[in-house]
């Protein structure tokens, strides 16, 4: 099939369009260039041709005889000043690198799993090679900024060095914070020479593409502009970390204070040297239009030429074309950066790197298991399938840190390929983190382990829709014990039963600590913290209490810093309403516990005798243990637990 126009090839197909409007102004500047140089060695030529055919050919240049001792003098003078020179204009240098196609070694094909956005990237280039076609038939003007916006390790950097390899034009890379500098003004005179790279590569090759990584280093809000946050990262949406939620167990310590985050503000952000990067950000974003130094000088000639000429004999001065530029940039939130960046003609076009989804993931295991040793057992779809649905909310980069992890535990295993059980400790490693061997008293051990066995028979009463992962009292990172569960489903949203179900999940620790002791400890701090949150999320966000006030929609006032908690937590009327939700989720779980005392001793008991119990080793427990009744004792010597 034949497309009237190439547009629609680039519409369609996924890779670049070679060939391009780009390629032919490269290949029009190209021709140029040669007859410039032409022009320029032909009276050379002319001249050296004359002085051979009238018989006094050029043999040698003589030069005159100079004293070394004075060149010496000299040369050292000319060395200092280029020194000096240099130091100057070098802290006003562009940072940038153009990378060369061949410098690297990822290509589109290695960019997997994240479909949507890479056809949107395919386009985007597309439309930018084409631009002229895309000018002249449809009237259209392409994209000048696009934004990559997405959580770490979901890939922006590495679809645009993909990029850089089938682009066809320079690529200008440069992390944004290289454009930082002490020096007064240093960092604005980095971003013009940044831009007037790009124009000039732009002219010489027919188009050049920018690309500044971690962009919010320098584009942050300046101070007094409007917000347009929505405040991101909340409970009611699934972590977006991992899948497994750590219910946060025992924390040994009194929690220490949280780092507040108005201490850490530095300097940068507040301060008047970037308020005027991202000035000069918005000038040079505008920049693409202006004429270069010849047709300036040009202009300036013409203009003086016609002061001198009647008004019908004026000349014309030269048009300007604007350089083909499109300047892409990465950042983890958008929303911090300053809002005027992102109008119209500036960086219009958001492109969002989401998580990928379970066929995404799918992909990713694929490609990634292509490059590391595997046993055959990792061939199966079905165990791929399984690992891809156990990665659920994992970045393509946890993914593969996952299944590197994956080949350590097969080499400390004395294996040089890794198996599923390798997939299944990493991930507990992972996630969870390394088990360190702490002795616990005899009463702190009984302590943690009725404090975990708490959370895990609440989860187990409460949320049927949670899968346990782990419970265990050996002590992973801070936690002296931790009970690991998650979706059993990949999910998207939450009700309000279960952000509940979450809630009381979180007591259930506490809860069985007073139940079983009469007492409580410092362990559940973690625990409290998490509840406050999910509570907090639910009063002042989601409108599943008693008010329908959105604490998200405050903009402006003493709180709007502050993230939601805070916003909620600093009104007294939500303080109670977060108060009352949480008391009421403690009574619950008391009542709960209280009438299943009998499966909180089983699990504790199985606890301090195994130390750790992963996935159905927990529901085992908790199923023999149910129909028994209070007075059962378990026997766990057997490989199932069974009443005594
Ligand atoms: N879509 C993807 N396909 C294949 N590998 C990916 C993908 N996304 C990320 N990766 C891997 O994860 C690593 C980190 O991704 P990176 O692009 O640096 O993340 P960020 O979004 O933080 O810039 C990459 O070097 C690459 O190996
Ligand atoms: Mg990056």
């Amino acid at each position: 099939m034949t497309h009237p126009s190439p547009l629609l090839d680039a519409a369609a197909g996924p890779r670049p369009l070679q060939g391009a409007d780009v390629a032919a102004a490269r290949e029009r500047t190209r021709r140029r260039r040669l007859w410039w140089v032409a022009a320029a060695l032909a009276p050379v030529l002319a001249w050296l041709w004359w002085r051979l055919l009238t018989g006094n050919p050029v043999t040698g240049v003589h030069l005159p005889w100079v004293d070394p001792l004075y060149l010496l003098s000299g040369g050292f003078f000319v060395v200092l000043m280029l020194v000096l020179a240099a130091t100057t204009l070098g802290a006003g240098r562009s940072p940038h690198v153009v990378v060369r196609p061949e410098q690297i070694d990822v290509g589109l094909d290695d960019v997997v799993g994240i479909d949507v956005v890479k056809a949107e990237v395919v386009r985007t280039l597309n439309l930018f090679l084409a631009h002229r076609t895309f000018a002249r038939e449809m009237g259209g003007r392409h994209r000048r900024g696009v934004l990559f916006e997405g959580a770490p390790g979901t890939g922006k950097t590495h679809t645009a060095k993909a990029l850089a390899k089938e682009a066809g034009v320079p690529f200008l890379m440069a992390t944004a914070t290289s454009f930082q500098s002490g020096l007064q003004g240093a960092s604005q005179r980095k971003v013009r020479s940044y831009f007037r790279a790009l124009r000039r590569a732009a002219r010489q090759y027919g188009g050049a593409i920018g690309f500044i990584d971690e962009f919010d280093a320098i584009a942050l809000r300046r101070p007094g502009t409007a917000m347009t946050a929505v405040p991101a990262g909340s409970a009611l949406q699934p972590t977006a970390s991992s899948s497994v939620l750590g219910c946060g167990g025992l924390t040994g310590l009194p929690a220490t204070p949280a780092s507040s985050a108005g201490l850490l503000r530095s300097g940068y952000t507040s301060g008047g040297d970037a308020q005027m990067t991202v000035n000069e950000l918005l000038v040079q974003l505008q920049s693409f239009e202006q004429p270069t130094g010849g047709q300036r000088l040009l202009g300036a000639l013409v203009d003086a030429a016609n002061l001198l000429l009647p008004a019908h004999r004026r000349l014309r001065g030269p048009a300007t074309v604007p350089a083909n530029v499109l300047l892409l940039a990465s950042t983890n939130t958008a929303e911090r950066l300053d809002p005027a960046l992102l109008r119209p003609g500036r960086f219009d076009q958001r492109l969002s790197f989401e998580l990928p989804g379970r066929s995404g993931r799918r992909q990713l295991v694929d490609h990634f298991l292509g490059r590391k040793a595997h046993e055959a057992q990792l061939d199966d779809p079905e165990r791929r399938d399984a690992l891809a649905a156990i990665t659920h909310g994992y970045s393509p980069a946890a993914i593969e840190g996952l299944l590197d992890e994956a080949l350590v535990q097969a080499v400390q295993d004395g294996r040089t390929a890794m198996r599923w059980v390798d997939v299944e400790r990493a991930r507990l490693v992972t996630e969870v983190g390394l088990g360190q061997p702490v002795e616990y008293t005899e009463h702190e051990a009984r302590l943690i382990a009725t404090h975990e066995a708490g959370h895990a028979v609440t989860a187990w009463l409460v949320a049927p829709t949670r899968r346990l992962e782990v419970l265990t009292i050996i002590k992973r990172r801070q936690s002296l014990g931790l009970l690991a569960h998650g979706d059993a489903e990949e999910v998207h949203t939450r009700s309000r039963s279960e952000l509940k179900g979450l809630v009381q999940i979180a007591f259930g620790g506490q809860v069985a600590e007073e139940l079983f002791f009469d007492d409580v400890s410092t362990g559940p701090s973690g625990d409290l913290v998490y509840a406050t949150n999910v509570a907090a999320q639910m009063v002042g966000q989601a409108g599943m209490v008693d008010t329908l006030v959105s604490y998200a929609a405050i903009e402006g006032g003493a709180f709007s810093d502050a993230g939601i908690v805070g916003r909620v937590l600093g009104d007294p009327q939500g303080r109670a309403m977060v108060e009352d939700l949480l008391q009421q989720q403690r009574a619950a779980v008391h009542g709960l516990l209280g009438t299943h005392r009998h499966l909180v001793a089983a699990l504790r008991d199985a606890l301090l005798e195994r130390r750790e119990l992963v996935g159905s080793q927990i529901t085992d427990v908790l199923q023999a243990a149910a129909p028994a009744g209070p007075d059962a004792v378990l026997d766990l010597t057997g490989p199932e637990p069974r009443v005594r």
